[in-house]
């Protein structure tokens, strides 16, 4: 009976802890305080005027109140209070030598740029805290927001010159957090091309560890996220601090632990080759740096994200405009490895009738239909239907496919041109390239100067108008190649490199226009598989292909990389033949298939060629996918046993936000010594709730339960069968609560 009463007086006063307490000012300390879900953050105005951090982590009670901010102490004469204490936002300046928030030049030769607070206005979920040079018009407005549900926090800034003179800044940030000193591990994400999405773990050091693109785009070799764990947390337990930059051009996060020991994290534009003029009353708008923390390990952080992301950052359309969630992706039948770039009307039309049985929602028409694309050494920019190949335009293969069921998509490559096209022989000078010096090619395309007006005028008409004449419910937007001598001649030589800026800006103008002229289009964001994924074109894009290594193996390490920082709902995968084209491994299809059903799935396969056992197979498991698929993309993921470092095996599991359903996939990646598979011992269930379990694929134990309470499936576990064991095996589970 006690025991009754204090758990019902502790669930109180947690639920009180985490109500809704709008953001305060203290006049009197010069505080700043956000709370939302378990986290509070809070900084003050010190006794110099500076920003200062003060706290980052779990919620605080609403009574507690901070001192006003003290700057630390000079550390002898080498390192000035200024450089050691830990600002929001702070100007290259003054001393400081570590990584500046902003760096900016004047006209008359000072780069001195020291920040003070001037003002702040409360809004609805943060503030606006204005920041002036302590002698130059040069205003920075930070945009603070947080969110009431999970905590996580939005941040930007926006820089005003407000003087007569042009200033360039040379380095822009979002923002800067600040850890205190600790033993901590930094978790990030590094590949290349087929090859994205690694988790890398390191103990942090003193330092700096940067990660970033130079690319012009977000890149396939680092991802713009990042998350830091203290010593003793790992998948399950303890805190996590993570963050994610919202920008698909050039980006850098700076993890640097001071000489102090705190740790710094600043992540905005990429200050290499950075130079944004400002002319008088000209502002920056810089990037949106997300930041969040969880007390329950990289699980918990994980989770908090793709609920935020999913609920504030993914585009909506209109069926979904009011909706909590996106609807989950259609599953989707793309042609890309059944044909290339050979494509015609009689080829897609059989594919699509294949598609159609097998219980797919969308037919997608990959790279080949237009120009004269018959290989990628031509073509690009002339966004016209090839008549060789679709003699009746495209209307019949969309009624065809509209006729079987199925809506239809259409790739397209909108920033890149051939330098063997009409396009380019019109414009040569529309593309990225200083005069007079080489255009390096790469995989003979160039890319598009999005920056310039007409060049942004062109891509959305085009787009605009393939959209008004063909009826297209879905647009792969690919990205073949990254930026090379990037030169905007049509500027003065000191402004040129704006196009870091502008060419990034206009890309997302394009989207969100396509969107608001199409308010039913739905947009896939494709980089040559993952090399533009990031929390900025997440907000006009649905889903995007993270990957165009399509082998099932490789397959479960990368959706395991890409789960920390974004959420399955966005994640498509595709199942493809076999052995497949990069690794030459052969897998069974219900392995392919359970490994692209742990994300959107899709088919991706020559399906015109498969026997009717796979089609059986494939449609049994398409049925069975669409019966769970919120659960999937939507609910809480739970990465029971990773798949990194060659485990032998691997898990995952996702409950409902309702605690009704759960479903759960296993993996054998090569059984040794004849170890059966391990209980699995779940996660997320109501304990007290009755939970069926039944196959999706393979089978349990024998002889235990298929009934039991989540209780029962948390603490016991789920046992797989006996001979679950050998190379490449998979098994799919769902629960329902009874
Ligand atoms: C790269 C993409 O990642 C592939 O899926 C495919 O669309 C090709 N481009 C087409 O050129």
């Amino acid at each position: 009976m006690l025991k009754t009463f204090t758990s019902a007086l502790v669930l109180l006063a947690a639920s009180l802890l985490a109500s809704a307490q709008p953001p305060s000012f203290d006049p009197a300390s010069k505080v700043f305080r956000l709370d939302g879900g378990g986290v509070s953050y809070a900084f003050g105005v010190n006794s110099r005027g500076e920003l200062q951090q003060l706290y980052w982590g779990g919620r605080l009670a609403a009574t507690d109140a901070f001192p006003q901010a003290a700057p630390m102490p000079e550390w002898a004469s080498f390192d000035a209070s200024y450089t050691n204490t830990p600002q929001e936002f702070a100007g290259w300046g003054q001393g400081l030598y570590n990584e500046p928030a902003l760096k900016v030049s004047f006209p008359d030769g000072n780069r001195d740029l020291v920040l003070h607070y001037q003002s702040h206005t409360a809004i609805a979920n943060g503030f606006e805290v204005v920041l002036k040079d302590i002698s130059r018009p040069i205003f920075v407005t930070l945009h603070y927001a947080i969110d009431a549900e999970s905590g996580i926090l939005s941040r930007s800034a926006t820089i005003q010159n407000k003087g007569t003179d042009a200033v360039t800044v040379e380095q822009a940030a979002a923002a800067a957090w600040t850890l205190p000193p600790a033993h901590y591990t930094l978790n990030y994400l590094t590949g290349r091309w087929a090859g994205e999405w690694n988790l890398t773990q390191e103990p942090i050091h003193p330092g700096a560890r940067v990660l970033e693109s130079r690319r012009g785009s977000t890149g396939h070799q680092a991802n713009p996220w990042f998350a830091i764990q203290t010593g003793d947390a790992n998948e399950d337990h303890g805190s996590v601090w993570f963050g994610a930059l919202g920008w698909s051009g050039s980006w850098r996060i700076t993890v640097e632990q001071d000489q102090l020991d705190e740790v710094r994290v600043t992540g905005g534009f990429n200050p290499f080759e950075f130079g944004y003029v400002l002319h008088s009353g000209e502002k920056l708008e810089t990037p949106i740096f997300y930041g969040g923390y969880s007390p329950d390990g990289l699980g918990g952080a994980s989770r908090l994200l793709h609920r935020y992301e999913v609920k504030n950052i993914l585009p909506r359309t209109p069926d979904t405009a009011t909706a909590a969630a996106p609807k989950p992706r259609p599953v989707i039948y793309n042609s890309w490895e059944a044909t290339e770039m050979n494509v015609n009307e009689a080829g897609q039309i059989a594919l699509a009738e294949k598609a159609a049985a097998l219980g797919i929602d969308r037919f997608v028409m990959d790279d080949g239909w237009f120009g004269k694309r018959k290989t990628d050494h031509a073509g690009l920019g002339d966004w016209y239907v090839d008549p060789d190949k679709f003699p009746h335009g495209l209307k019949p293969l969309i009624d065809k496919v509209h006729s079987l069921g199925m809506d239809f998509g259409l790739w397209v490559e909108p920033e890149m041109v051939n330098p063997d096209s009409d396009l380019y022989r019109k414009h040569p000078d529309w593309v990225l390239n200083f005069p007079g010096r080489p255009r390096t090619e790469q995989r003979t395309q160039l890319v598009l100067n999005l920056a310039r007006p007409d060049v942004r005028a062109y891509v959305l008409g085009f787009l605009d108008k393939l959209l008004n004449e063909n009826d297209i419910a879905f647009l792969k937007w690919d990205y073949n190649r990254n930026w090379s001598e990037p030169g905007w001649d049509q500027l003065p030589a000191n402004e040129q490199k704006k196009v870091y800026v502008e060419f990034t800006r206009n890309l997302y103008g394009i989207l969100a226009e396509l969107r608001q002229r199409h308010p039913k289009i739905e947009i896939e964001s494709c980089s040559g598989g993952g090399g533009r994924v990031d929390l900025g074109i997440l907000r006009y894009t649905d889903e995007v292909w993270p990957s165009d290594n399509t082998d099932s193996f490789d397959r479960l390490t990368q959706q395991d990389g890409f789960s920390y920082a974004y959420p399955t709902q966005v994640m498509l995968a595709w199942v493809t033949d076999t052995p497949n084209w990069l690794n030459k491994r052969t897998t069974s299809l219900p392995y392919r298939m359970l490994s692209s059903m742990q994300g959107s799935l899709g088919i991706g396969a020559n399906i015109v060629k498969w026997t009717d056992d796979e089609h059986a197979t494939a449609k049994r498991l398409i049925a069975a996918y669409h019966q769970v698929q919120p659960t999937i993309v939507q609910g809480d993921l739970y990465r029971l046993i990773s798949p990194r470092n060659n485990s032998e095996f691997s898990a995952t599991q996702t409950v409902n936000p309702a605690k009704t359903q759960s479903v759960v996939f296993a993996f054998i990646h090569s059984t040794q010594k004849g170890r059966g598979f391990p209980t699995l011992k779940l996660q997320g269930l109501d304990p007290a709730a009755v939970y069926a379990l039944s196959p999706i694929e393979g089978k349990a134990r024998a002889g235990s339960p298929t009934v039991a309470s989540g209780a029962w499936w948390m603490n016991h576990g789920l046992d797989l069968d006996q001979d679950f064991r050998g190379d490449f095996q998979a098994a799919a589970f769902r629960l329902d609560k009874k």
